[in-house]
């Protein structure tokens, strides 16, 4: 449809039907019979709402859309399509390890590729948009959700943001087959919740969240993201659902979005929890002034835009320009023409885990796992030793992640299937505990039992874990979270692992000292004891429906690990929120023991986490040459070569991360005290070097000043180049 015709139909629409646009129900009130007045219609719609609803969340699988779209179409006065959203944000079926591992690749082609193949799959199930990628930056790894962004650096977040929604979308129009429309999230500064409880409010200073945490937003703006979500969180103290000035000025008139905006599920009725609205009306007049397009599940637009309207309390126009946007994204999608769009039974089977899809997966698990530590005990050797496996993860399914909703996790194939795929059969494998420690309130998956019965168990388990640990010649331990123990509403004060696991761990290493752990988990988790305790630690993540193929591939030296840790690892809890681009103190603490107590510094424990940003080992050895810079000065207009030599000098094939850092010396504000500006992943056969070069340019160097412009300043800069942000690899230039 025309631009034109679009605003003609929009004339031809009642009040009535522009409101019914902008409502958004979930799609269990169409999957069951009768659900319409029980419990689960708590936000209480009128049959007559749901049915007009405008689009729908939630629900996937050809048949079942095709039907909701059938019948919605048939009641429709001007032919306008559904739209079908869900939150696939880590795969439809085929599912990719979380998006904090795919984090870890440092690899933007394989997540753009995983993006595209979740797209296919969804496009084949009748989807149009996925809520994804969520690009919140996130500092604070009490925080549950921290496994659903990529990371802690505002330029690694930018360039996987601009990959998934490329991977999404394509490049094209949305109409394209297997394409599906994004939508990031969540709009603006959910990451960073007040002692990384869910939902709590956020302070950030305007630099910080100009300068930090919207260039990710930006760049899945320019890269074309069809939708944005609002944040739960208030800023400044003014919920963002109801945020004039976020979503009118600077996500529109500054950032340049011009597509929907859709609140989180139940954001507008939450405007009266947080005290800003006194009943529903309030809330639906505050968040169609901010600009909020659609409701998701609450009846404050359907119940209240009409009156609103008719009252004068709110213009016409503001219903019309949102009801105007909803119609452009169905016609972006090509619905008026095909409302179905490329859902499609039989190939939906077809593409579906398909063998290319699982291969892809496989990879990418692959390239998100971190090797932590490798006292020379890895890779194992697939003969001739003798092997145990304990942990409760060692057969466990659960390892997709939370928002995998279409996932089935018996399609998933678990450590020990990874190790029977490779054909190792001469070990033993034993559970050695449950997932997490009785009565702690982190909810499991199996049946309750009565603390006797528990007691046996654990006890048996344990005896045959021990008996199996001191016969063999290493054990290898899987332990770690279950899915529900990061996510939405997930948040965490100890970020132990289960004492239960660790009880498993100590007595495990009073028999043997030959220890590899493989850590399932969806945050950064505090592991000083076992790092310090083992002899290799293998950050696995909740790797997805390949998970355990791609473990047991590294352990036996199949694959070469090339993960890089996108989020720092603390000591302790203490130590969080902790990046690695702080910024500099006016008492900086550079290990000057001695110097007197009065430096930036705990008493406990060192500044820097356990393990930094950036960081990962191999099996193979890179050496990297000191930095060679081809001038001294950068100019407005020029631009300064940085490289490095890197040489494969192990034994092994292997892939690496060169990262770029840039440390601006003097500034009119403080600056961080390095900031990642590039980085490649390359890959040298053993023997093999390669020249990698960095082009820096003056646009890199920008911040907003002590006058908020977003500008460079002359003077100074260091850059350093390595393997992680620790690096000492050092050179500078000078910015005239
Ligand atoms: O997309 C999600 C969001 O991230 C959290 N609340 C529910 C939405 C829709 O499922």
């Amino acid at each position: 449809m025309k631009q034109e015709q679009l605003k003609d139909l929009l004339a031809d629409m009642t009040l009535e039907e522009k409101i019914d646009q902008l409502l958004q129900v979930c799609s269990y009130y169409y999957e069951k019979e009768g659900v319409i007045t029980g419990p689960e219609n708590a936000a209480g719609f009128t049959e007559q709402e749901i049915n007009n609803a405008g689009s729908v969340l939630g629900g996937g699988g050809a048949k079942l859309l095709r039907k909701i779209q059938e019948s919605y179409m048939k009641k429709q006065p001007h032919q306008i399509p559904l739209i079908f959203m869900a939150d696939i944000i880590n795969g439809y079926r085929t599912i990719f390890p979380i998006p904090l591992a795919q984090g870890c690749t440092f690899n933007t082609e394989i997540v753009e590729k995983a993006a595209a193949v979740s797209a296919k799959e969804s496009a084949a199930a009748g989807l149009h948009l996925t809520f994804s990628p969520m690009v919140d930056l996130v500092r604070d790894a009490r925080w549950g959700r921290v496994m659903e962004s990529t990371g802690e650096d505002a330029y690694l977040n930018s360039c996987f943001a601009k990959a998934i929604v490329e991977g999404y979308q394509g490049t094209g129009p949305l109409t394209e087959k297997g394409k599906i429309a994004a939508c990031v999230k969540h709009f603006a500064g959910y990451g960073a919740p007040m002692a990384g409880r869910d939902y709590n409010t956020v302070e950030l200073s305007e630099r910080t969240l100009l300068g930090d945490y919207l260039p990710a937003y930006q760049a899945a703006v320019d890269a074309g993201c069809a939708t944005v979500m609002t944040s739960f969180n208030t800023l400044d103290r003014i919920p963002s659902t109801g945020n004039k000035k976020l979503l009118r000025d600077i996500l529109r008139n500054k950032m340049g979005f011009d597509g929907v905006i859709i609140s989180d599920w139940a954001a507008i009725e939450e405007l009266i929890h947080h005290g800003i609205a006194k009943n529903k009306e309030e809330a639906a007049a505050l968040a169609m002034e901010a600009g909020v397009d659609i409701d998701m599940m609450t009846t404050c637009y359907c119940g209240n835009l009409k009156k609103l309207v008719e009252e004068n309390k709110i213009n016409e126009s503001l219903v019309d320009e949102a009801a105007l946007r909803v119609l452009e994204l169905k016609n972006q999608l090509g619905l008026f023409e095909n409302p179905f769009k490329d859902g499609d039974e039989a190939e939906e089977l077809e593409v579906i885990l398909c063998d290319e899809h699982k291969k892809l997966a496989k990879e990418i698990s692959i390239e998100s796992m971190v090797l932590l530590k490798n006292d020379h005990i890895l890779p194992l050797k697939k003969e001739g030793q003798k092997l145990a496996f304990v942990g409760p993860h060692v057969d466990n399914k659960w390892i997709s992640g939370v928002w995998s909703i279409f996932a089935k996790v018996d399609e998933n194939v678990t450590f020990k299937k990874g190790i029977e795929n490779l054909g190792i059969s001469d070990v033993t494998y034993a559970k050695g505990c449950g997932f997490v420690d009785p009565n702690s309130g982190l909810d499991v998956y199996e049946e309750m039992l009565s603390p006797e019965e528990e007691k046996a168990i654990e006890d048996q388990l344990l005896e045959e874990a021990l008996k199996n640990a001191k016969e063999a010649d290493v054990v290898v331990m899987a332990l770690g979270e279950l899915p529900i123990h990061s996510g939405e509403a997930s948040s965490r004060t100890n970020l132990d692992l289960p004492e239960v696991q660790m009880n498993l761990f100590r007595k495990v290493s009073e028999v043997n000292s030959n220890i590899v752990v493989v850590l399932f988990n969806g945050r950064p988790l505090t592991i000083k004891e076992i790092s310090d305790k083992s002899r290799a630690v293998l950050e696995a993540w909740l790797p997805g429906s390949e998970g355990g193929n791609a473990i047991a591939e590294i352990l036996f030296g199949d694959a070469t690990p090339s993960g890089k840790l996108s989020m720092s690892f603390p000591h302790n809890v203490g130590q969080v929120p902790i990046y690695y681009n702080e910024f500099h103190t006016g008492r900086p603490y550079a290990g000057n023991e001695g110097n007197g107590k009065y430096f930036s510094k705990y008493l406990d424990v060192p500044n820097e986490p356990l393990y930094p940003f950036g960081y990962g080992l191999s099996y193979t050895n890179f050496e990297i040459s000191e930095v060679i810079l081809d001038q001294r000065e950068l100019t407005k207009e020029g631009s300064v070569e940085a490289s490095v030599t890197v040489k494969n000098t192990g034994e092994y094939s292997g892939k690496e991360v060169i990262q770029l850092y840039i440390q601006d010396k003097n500034a009119s504000v403080a600056r961080p005290v390095r900031e990642l500006k590039g980085f490649q992943k390359i890959e040298l056969e053993p023997g093999e070097e390669i020249k990698v070069t960095f082009v820096i340019t003056e646009e890199m160097l920008k911040f907003y000043d002590v006058n908020m412009n977003y500008t460079s300043e002359p003077g100074e800069f260091n850059v350093f180049i390595g393997s992680d942000s620790g690096t000492k690899n050092q050179g500078g230039f000078i910015l005239v």
